[in-house]
C-alpha cells in the first residue's frame, strides 16, 4: 500500500494501474460502515483507492469542521489490513486554489432536506467529489445509502457531466441495536446512544406500516414523529421518491423514507429504501 499526499504523486501512482479501479472517498475516522464499502470495492475491482480528506467546503460556518474526528494513523492501518493499494490523503492546499471554478448542486433537489438545513453543503460536497473522481480515475466509486441525498446528487452529477464512472450504492451498516454507523456517533454518550435508536425505530415502524398496507405518507409521517419523541429535536421526517420528489403515497420499489434529528451534540440522519 502506498500513501500519497500530493496531486502529482496521485497522478503518477494512477499511471501504474491497469484494469479496473474501485474508489472509496471518505473523510476518515473510518468505521465498519466505511469498511464494508472498502471490502465491496476490493472484491469488484483490480485496484483499490481510498481517499481520506476532511473537505472544508462542505462544512457550513459554525459546523464541526475543526472538531470533526481525525484518526490518521488508525485509518491507515485499517486501509492496510483491508488491502487498499493507494491511500490519498491530501492537504487542503493541494485540493483548492483561490477563486475556483465551482459546480453547484441542482436548484431544487440540492436545496431541500439536507440542502435546506445545510445550504451550500452539497455544492462543496459535489465540488470535492468531482475532483476526487477525476483524480482517482475510478471505474466504480462506492457511496453509502445512509447519505441518500448525497448519493442521488452524485449520480446526477455523473449523468449530467457525462463522467465515465459507475456509482455503486451500498447498504447502510448498523450496530447490533440498529443505530446507523456514523463518524459522528463518537459524540454520543451512552444515554444518548440509547435515545438515538429512536431514528431507526421510527424507520422500522414506517416499514412495518407499509408492509401492513398503509401507503399514505401523512399517516406514516405522523406515526414516525411519535416514535421520534426521544430525540432532542427532529429536523425532518420526509418521504420522497428515489429522485427526491415529494410523495403523497408510498411507491413500493421507488421510495426513500428519511429522518434527521439532534440527539445530544450530534445531528443524526438515517433512512430506509422501500
Ligand atoms: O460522505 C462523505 O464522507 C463525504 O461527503 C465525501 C463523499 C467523502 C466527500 O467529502
Amino acid at each position: 500500500m502506498i500513501i500519497v499526499r500530493t496531486i502529482k504523486e496521485m497522478q503518477e501512482a494512477k499511471k501504474g494501474l491497469s484494469g479496473s479501479i474501485g474508489f472509496v472517498p471518505t473523510m476518515g475516522a473510518l468505521h465498519q460502515g466505511h469498511l464494508s464499502l472498502i471490502q465491496q470495492a476490493k472484491k469488484e475491482n483490480d485496484h483499490l483507492i481510498v481517499s481520506i480528506f476532511v473537505n472544508p467546503t462542505q462544512f457550513l460556518e459554525g459546523e464541526d469542521l475543526d472538531a470533526y474526528p481525525r484518526r490518521e494513523e488508525a485509518d491507515i492501518k485499517i486501509c492496510e489490513v483491508a488491502g487498499v493499494d493507494i491511500v490519498f490523503m491530501p492537504a487542503i492546499g493541494q485540493m483548492y486554489e483561490k477563486d475556483e471554478l465551482c459546480i453547484g448542486a441542482p436548484a431544487i433537489r440540492g436545496y431541500i432536506l439536507e440542502g435546506e438545513k445545510r445550504p451550500g453543503h452539497f455544492d462543496g460536497m459535489l465540488q470535492v467529489v468531482m475532483k476526487l473522481l477525476n483524480l482517482s480515475g475510478a471505474t466504480r466509486a462506492y457511496f453509502g445509502k445512509k447519505d441518500a441525498q448525497q448519493l442521488v446528487l452524485i449520480a446526477q452529477m455523473v449523468k449530467n457531466y457525462f463522467m465515465d464512472v459507475q456509482i455503486i450504492p451500498c447498504e447502510i451498516v448498523r450496530d447490533e441495536k440498529g443505530l446507523a454507523l456514523s463518524s459522528r456517533n463518537v459524540y454520543l454518550s451512552a444515554e444518548e446512544k440509547e435515545r438515538a435508536l429512536c431514528l431507526s425505530r421510527a424507520l422500522k415502524r414506517a416499514s412495518k406500516m407499509v408492509m401492513a398496507g398503509e401507503l399514505a405518507v401523512s399517516v406514516i409521517r405522523k406515526e414516525m414523529r411519535t416514535v421520534l419523541d426521544e430525540a432532542d429535536k427532529v429536523e425532518y421526517v420526509a418521504i420522497v421518491d428515489r429522485a427526491f420528489n415529494a410523495l403523497e403515497e408510498i411507491e413500493i420499489g421507488n421510495t426513500i423514507i428519511l429522518v434527521a434529528a439532534w440527539v445530544g451534540k450530534p445531528r443524526l440522519i438515517d433512512n430506509i429504501w422501500i
